[in-house]
């Protein structure tokens, strides 16, 4: 019997050295230490023995299991470090190799502009407002005191849908949208797309931007449009800006100017920059008319408030020295990828 234990620790050793997956050392625990296994076998027939055999090679078959184990456990941990070995070389990857490009967009030029524009107006208190692109004619010209066959509609020829419905030449309907349903005071500015039936070329687009504004309480007076615009451009452009106002004359207003910045690049010179003129022209403003206000229920006597407007694509172009218009629309990567 001391032999038959023997010949199974021999054996042993030599099937878990050679032991090369799991499934081999699990077939070698099965069949040494195993209830069917070879040592429980052995043990079986312990009551064969003489009781001074016995505790002889009771105590030989403990050691001899003890040792089984021990080696199928270190068979075990080292088949474990060969097979993470394994996956890891596998699994290994190419540091050095070039990346696969994911593509993230990228804001428009256009709308970083209007983003700061609108912060700006933000922080002086006012709040944004939208009104739609398909306008009625009411909106955009009557109420605005320019009637039919007034002279002022010549220079916005629009699309229409039919003799009352058309895409809105300008964000000022947005003033009158306003103030119909909301009562003063009020403190707006009406970002959005607007049309006209303008032939394309560096500087005319049938579809650009235009940022409106309206301040209307008691007590509103030039002296405001002029302080919150000059604001507006130092925070802008910097507040080193100048700023002048040239008399104009817009229908919906009265007084009514246009508000121009010092030419950057040449400081009132004159430059191929500004042409000539040492200004830029940048919005269209004034003293909102009184029959506006009267055309919205709201009493001339007792308020009066100040509008502007602006095209968004003029103050972009300035900001990054864009010289054609037709870039802002055409979406082509090299352009739009240098903002
Ligand atoms: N809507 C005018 C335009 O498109 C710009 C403008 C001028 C807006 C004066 C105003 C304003 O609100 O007061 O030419």
């Amino acid at each position: 019997m001391k032999e038959a234990l023997e010949q199974i620790r021999q054996k042993a050793r030599e099937v878990l050295s050679g032991v090369r997956d799991s499934r081999e050392l699990e077939d070698a625990r099965v069949r040494y230490l195993g209830k069917k296994g070879e040592l429980t076998a052995i043990l079986k027939q312990m009551g064969a023995l003489s009781p001074e055999e016995r505790p002889v090679i009771g105590q030989l078959a403990n050691e001899i299991r003890a040792e089984i184990e021990g080696e199928i456990n270190a068979a075990g941990e080292e088949l474990k470090a060969r097979m993470l070995e394994a996956k890891l070389e596998s699994e290994r990857i190419d540091v050095t190799l070039p990346g696969t490009p994911n593509p993230t967009g990228k804001e428009h030029p256009l709308y970083k502009v209007l983003d700061e524009m609108e912060d700006i107006f933000l922080g002086m208190g006012f709040e944004i407002v939208e009104g739609p692109e398909v306008e009625t004619d009411y909106y955009n010209f009557e109420a605005l005191n320019i009637p039919r066959n007034h002279p002022a509609r010549d220079t916005q020829d629009t699309f229409y849908i039919n003799d009352n419905i058309l895409l809105r030449t300008q964000t000022s309907p947005v003033q009158v949208r306003t103030m119909e349903k909301k009562k003063p005071p009020i403190r707006i500015i009406a970002p959005g797309r607007v049309y006209r039936s303008d032939a394309v070329d560096a500087t005319h687009s049938p579809l650009f931007h235009q940022m409106e504004g309206l301040v209307v309480d008691k007590g509103i007076t030039m002296a405001d449009l002029k302080g919150t615009l000059e604001i507006f451009v130092k925070r802008l452009y910097g507040e080193d800006s100048v700023v002048r106002f040239r008399p104009h004359h817009f229908p919906f207003t009265e007084p009514s100017a246009e508000m121009d910045v010092q030419c950057f690049n040449c400081h009132g010179a004159g430059c191929s920059v500004c042409k000539g003129e040492g200004w830029i022209e940048i919005l269209g403003c004034g003293m909102v008319h009184p029959k506006v206000l009267q055309n919205c229920d709201i009493d001339p006597e007792v308020y009066s408030g100040f509008a502007f407007g602006m095209g968004i694509e003029r103050v972009v172009m300035r900001r990054y020295a864009i010289t054609d218009l037709r870039l802002m629309f055409e979406n082509d990567l090299r352009f739009l990828n240098q903002f």
